[in-house]
């Protein structure tokens, strides 16, 4: 089995006790008036929406932030890591390429600058009146994609110690289909009680345990609530195809087991989706070099479209030394559009999807050009060993760049509907 574990060092969980003895009483209300940004009215509405799936008691992050008192003692961090758009994890460079994404919890320039002018402000309570209901969260056995017709969990429950350094690995699953299915909807979910310590869980499908090629399943991550796929499209289940559970689990002070499982919907025996939606790792670069102790370092790699496509979404996939991806469609006309940019943070293996109406359309002969940057100096936390060169490999000490890319081929009829569709409501937005 190819199973990876790794260390985080000092690691982030030990820092919540220190910082929660900071404490700061404040006198409630008082200094709350019409004009100032105050946590009741103008913050917590933006924690709800953007924060709390994460942080509150029982969820991933190091601390809650469902009260005031919760949060007063971290404003300061708080600023911090949303002003450099470190939280929430989300790391598309809004300034170039599409935008418009499903599942976006990025905060927008006016909320950050909300929660900047509140920590400035001293980080007042504000009237207890204008405080929002509290957010309601699903149950944590629910599947947001509906009852899955097939459930396939990780081989075994999974102990995550009371105390430990944060476990990456993979585990195998045979999915146990006998014959090929197509789905039309897939979760991936942990268990009730494994939810605190699953930091991030990413399926994919493959025909046997050592494959690198393989299909992009699904992503869970706190606040995505699985894919069910656009009307008409499905992706292939292979018979006997077998389940990778890429696992990062975190512990949180005491024993939990997880057993976290995939669920599939089906489409009804015999009945095939109009369309295949891949995943696919495209734009491999088996050709890395990076020196030791150097920061940006760049590679590029090209995959050839030969049919017109639909691009539903992407993730880049880099190893520990990666730092950030840009995609861009070098088109037949010799025109380049960037695609998208996005800052690679080992901690988390975000997949973006594009919104229905923005997903880049591409001609057949486009090719999708991948750049990638490498930080192999100290000053990349996650680097294991910045004296040393590193190459492609599947260690983890070795590096990698290709694009995770979902998408799926249209005619040039249907291409062509597409374009104009784009471009209808395009002009109607103008
Ligand atoms: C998808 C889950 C998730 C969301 C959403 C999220 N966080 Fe976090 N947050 C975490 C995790 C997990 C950590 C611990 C560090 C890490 O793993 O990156 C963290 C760390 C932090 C820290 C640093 C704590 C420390 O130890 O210094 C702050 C501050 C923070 N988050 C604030 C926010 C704010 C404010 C929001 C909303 C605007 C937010 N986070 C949204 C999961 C999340």
């Amino acid at each position: 089995m190819n199973t990876r574990v790794r260390t985080l060092g000092s690691g982030s969980l030990g820092v919540v006790v220190g910082a929660l003895l900071a404490l700061a009483a404040l006198p409630a209300g008082a200094l709350a008036q019409d004009q100032e940004v105050t946590f009741t009215r103008d913050v917590m509405p933006i924690l709800q929406d953007s924060c709390q799936s994460c942080h509150r008691d029982g969820a991933i992050a190091p601390m809650s932030l469902m009260t005031y008192q919760e949060t007063r003692p971290w404003a300061r961090s708080i600023r911090e890591k949303v002003s450099t758009r470190t939280m929430p994890p989300w790391y598309i460079d809004p300034n170039v390429g599409v935008q418009g994404f499903k599942y976006d919890r990025s905060l927008s320039q006016e909320q950050i600058d909300t929660i900047v002018a509140w920590v400035d402000a001293g980080a007042p309570r504000g009237n207890p009146e204008d405080l929002p209901p509290p957010r309601q969260f699903a149950d944590r056995d629910m599947w947001h994609i509906g009852e899955p017709d097939w459930v396939v969990p990780i081989p075994e429950p999974f102990l995550v110690p009371a105390e430990g350094a944060n476990w990456w690995g993979d585990l195998f699953s045979p999915s146990g289909l006998t014959e090929d299915r197509w789905i039309k909807a897939v979760e991936t979910k942990p268990s009730a009680e494994g939810f605190p310590v699953v930091h991030h869980a990413v399926t994919r499908l493959q025909e046997h345990e050592d494959a690198e090629e393989g299909d992009f399943l699904n992503e869970y991550a706190q606040g995505k609530n699985g894919d069910i796929f656009p009307p008409g499209t499905g992706r292939l289940v292979k018979a006997n195809s077998i389940i990778r559970f890429n696992m990062h689990y975190a512990s949180i002070g005491r024993d939990v087991t997880d057993r976290t499982s995939v669920g599939l919907q089906f489409y009804p025996e015999g009945e095939e989706p109009e369309k295949e939606l891949f995943s696919r790792a495209l734009a491999q670069n088996f050709d890395l070099d990076i020196p030791p102790g150097e920061d940006n370092v760049r590679h590029d790699s090209y995959h050839p479209f030969t049919t017109n496509v639909r691009l539903t979404g992407f993730q880049p996939h880099l190893h520990n030394r990666g730092k950030r991806q840009c995609i861009e469609a070098i088109l037949p006309d010799g025109n380049t559009q960037t695609i998208s940019c996005a800052t690679w943070d080992f901690g988390w293996h975000i997949v973006y999807n594009y919104a229905d109406d923005v997903q880049p359309l591409l001609p057949a002969g486009s090719f999708l050009h991948t750049i990638t940057w490498h930080d192999n100096s100290a000053g990349n936390r996650w680097n294991p060993d910045a004296e040393n060169w590193a190459g492609f490999g599947q260690r983890s000490s070795d590096d990698m760049s290709f694009t995770w890319t979902s998408y799926y081929e249209l005619t040039d009829d249907e291409y062509a509907a597409a374009v104009a569709a784009r471009e209808a409501m395009n002009a109607d937005d103008n």
